[in-house]
């Protein structure tokens, strides 16, 4: 029996690995750089199955040339970097890794909520530039206090809520906000307060962004939002970049209408080196590691593979994106 062709974007997990190659034949990108768009081209052409990264595009272009595909299974619990009705219309399974990566993403969002309300890489830079002269004075390096404060979460999925979990234990007041209002009981589990999007921007102390990037999304935060907050606030975002309008965060920044900025995400991947965001003191960045724990990236992968695996022997994937699918191309 020929076996199935799949393809792996990148280096992964050996398990996640393993568990392609007992089935299928693997072409493996076995690096932990992307792949150009030409290998993609020239590989997917014949290939039953794929296994990506958030970084690759699967645009309507790519897809015309993936003449057996039936899977794209995302190692991402985004999926912006695929066009999911052009997949769906050719009868292409798209699955992704939810779940799994929520704990360290909510993690990671406090790392940045802490650092940038108490300076930390602030102050780090200061002391490894040698700039530290007195040991001690009432007026050094003072942030700001995150317990007691409001928190404003938009986008209360599975990450925002586990980061309103990590809130309760900052005594902090739980503001809210997405299309759908939460069950009264899930709520009350993290005393959390659903508030139109405006009235979060203008209490909040602390804003953070939990949404996926869609039409409706991008640029949501723009600069008429900005301005709703308060000049002592801050604003995180370990989702996407896009959704926080970049121009009008920088003319923010500039004049000062919010107290500090922390990203783990921007409109741009990876952040062009000429961006005006560097130079800001008060606004801390990290490469988009929102889910780079070693525990976290080995079940995503495991994930992933096991969402190909499912849709190539003919099962319903535990994670499917577009389950419209389904009705173009029964399994089985
Ligand atoms: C995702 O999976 O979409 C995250 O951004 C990865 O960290």
């Amino acid at each position: 029996m020929v076996k199935e062709t799949v393809v792996v974007t990148r280096r992964i997990a050996e398990s996640a690995l393993n568990l392609l190659s007992s089935r299928f034949k693997v072409r493996l990108y076995d690096s932990d750089e992307p792949p150009g768009s030409e290998w993609l081209e020239v590989n997917i052409g014949d290939a039953d199955g794929v296994l990506c990264m958030l970084s690759d595009k699967f645009d309507l272009d790519l897809l015309e040339k993936a003449k057996r595909l039936k899977v794209i299974s995302s190692m991402s619990v985004g999926l912006d970097h695929i066009d999911l009705d052009a997949a769906t219309r050719r009868g292409i399974y798209v699955t992704y890794t939810p779940d799994v990566l929520t704990d360290a993403t909510a993690d990671l969002t406090w790392a940045l909520l802490l650092g940038i309300a108490r300076r930390v890489s602030e102050a780090e830079r200061f002391l490894r530039g040698g700039l530290w002269r007195v040991a001690w004075s009432p007026n050094f390096f003072l942030g700001s206090d995150v317990y007691g404060k409001t928190l404003g979460i938009v986008g209360m999925g599975r990450i925002g809520y586990a980061v309103a979990k990590r809130a309760r234990g900052f005594d902090m007041r739980i503001l809210y906000y997405q299309r759908h209002r939460l069950a009264e009981d899930r709520e009350k589990d993290v005393g959390a307060r659903y508030s139109a999007l405006d009235e979060l921007l203008s209490e909040s102390d602390f804003v953070t962004i939990h949404l996926p990037l869609t039409e409706q999304t991008r640029g949501l935060i723009n600069e008429a939002r900005l301005r709703l907050m308060k000049p002592t606030a801050y604003l995180v975002n370990t989702s996407r970049g896009a959704i926080i309008d970049e121009a009008a965060l920088i003319k923010a920044l500039r004049e000062r209408w919010i107290k500090g900025v922390a990203l783990d995400v921007y409109s741009v991947e990876p952040l062009p080196k000429d961006s005006p965001l560097l130079q800001f003191e008060n606004v801390l960045l990290t490469p988009h590691i929102g889910s780079a724990t070693i525990e976290t990236r080995k079940r995503m992968a495991e994930l992933a593979a096991e969402n190909l695996v499912a849709v190539l022997t003919g099962r319903l994937p535990l994670h499917l994106a577009n389950p419209d699918v389904v009705r173009v191309r029964p399994l089985g």
